[in-house]
């Protein structure tokens, strides 16, 4: 059994496939946790003793964040989940009356209602790229999405468009979205779009180099795939947004010296990605989310990790795909941990969930489109599979 399964105790007494929502957290990372916050107290909480400490947990939990997304320290902001990553720096973009957001058909309703209200109050229009129909599954699945997927962008962006915003990995259909090649379309185009990628299911999960370094606003949270306490995510600002877009919901954090607020200094943030952090968060998570990171890391490289996820969730797809009363999302194989699917029985997803509860199995019924989503991870067992597999045979036949 690897460390990290027998590290993590919310995995001992239930069958778990939620991980999409949030990770199981590990024993390592919440002792950790633990030991910064006596550590914080024993130094002192607001003392020129605790200061130091303060400032290497922030430094090197931006380290290892950096080096998993491929991007230099002074682009990571740290924040409290995806959500927060998104919409800091949307609201801060040099919008005009009448610019586009082209938004795809599968972002998470917090992002959603962001650009809406974002619409609403500058006189924007909202584009829709369509992306949820996109089913492909199978060896050669991810040329053939990309092509789908760039075909539907190249129809839907207008002259006028200055936002795309997509996620990395849908949360719903578990597709790979071709970050890489929609930048350099938008890079091409003449009003040159902001790209804002919605990482909550891809950090920690897939590899994302390509993605964090090419995007705008690359949001995530430490939460889901990566292990990580809840209330501590980032975002990756691009050299573009840090100079071209203002802060935001503006608090110390975000300025250079608290000093110079009385004095004439028309610019008194931080030229890096502190410009869109706010003020006091929970320093000892930032131990619990590096602990997390590195029990994850020592489980393989991105390549491997991904292949293992890739490995179970087509073990799953194909035991699904023998339940007779039971529709797969996907035409084939999945290329990630996300597998969603329907009854054809009357069986409501929300019913599905609550039987399946009660035999300690967890999966989420998703609300719009109305489906179940079953997420296999690195830790995800043979055995736990099977009994997912037979406990929703057993309640739905
Ligand atoms: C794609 C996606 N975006 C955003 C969120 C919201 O995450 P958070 O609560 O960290 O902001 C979720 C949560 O499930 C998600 O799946």
């Amino acid at each position: 059994m690897s460390f990290l399964r027998s590290d993590l105790p919310a995995l001992s007494n239930k069958y778990y496939f939620n991980y999409g929502g949030q990770g199981p957290l590990p024993k390592s990372s919440l002792d950790a946790i633990t030991n910064s916050w006596i550590k914080i107290q024993s130094l002192g909480p607001f003392t020129n003793n605790v200061w130091p400490y303060i400032s290497a947990e922030v430094t090197q939990t931006k380290g290892i964040i950096a080096k998993f997304c491929g991007v230099s320290i002074k682009r990571v902001c740290l924040t409290e989940n995806v959500t927060s990553g998104c919409v800091l720096p949307l609201w801060g973009l040099p919008f005009s009356n009448g610019d586009r957001i082209l938004i795809s058909d599968c972002e998470h309703p917090g992002i959603v209602s962001a650009c809406q209200e974002l619409a609403r109050r500058f006189n924007l229009e909202i584009d829709i790229l369509k992306v949820q129909l996109i089913r492909e599954g199978g060896v050669d699945e991810q040329n053939k999405i990309n092509s789908l997927v760039i075909k539907n962008l190249e129809k839907e962006l207008k002259s006028r468009t200055k936002l795309v915003v997509i996620s990395h990995l849908l949360w719903n259909t578990g597709a790979i979205m071709p970050i890489g090649l929609i930048s350099e379309i938008l890079s091409n185009h003449n009003n040159q779009p902001f790209l804002l990628v919605d990482a909550a299911q891809s950090f920690g999960q897939i590899p994302i180099k390509e993605a964090a370094t090419k995007a705008d606003i690359y949001a995530f949270t430490g939460h889901k795939w990566a292990f990580g306490p809840e209330g501590l995510g980032g975002v990756i600002l691009s050299e573009r947004v840090l100079e071209e877009a203002t802060p935001t919901i503006i608090g110390w954090k975000s300025l250079v010296h608290e000093g110079s607020i009385n004095k004439e200094n028309t610019n008194p943030f931080h030229s890096d990605a502190r410009r869109f952090e706010v003020a006091t968060s929970c320093t000892p998570l930032l131990a619990g989310l590096r602990c997390s990171m590195e029990l994850l890391i020592n489980e393989g490289n991105e390549i491997e990790r991904i292949q293992k996820i890739k490995f179970l969730s087509y073990k799953l797809w194909e035991e699904l795909s023998k339940i007779k009363t039971l529709n797969l999302i996907l035409k084939g194989p999945p290329s990630s941990g996300i597998i969603s699917f329907t009854f054809n029985s009357k069986i409501r997803p929300a019913e599905v969930v609550n039987l399946l509860g009660k035999e300690s199995v967890w999966i989420r019924a998703l609300e719009d489109p109305v489906w179940l989503r079953a997420c296999v991870h690195i830790t995800t067992t043979e055995d736990e599979i099977q009994t997912l597999v037979s406990t929703l045979r057993a309640i739905t036949t």
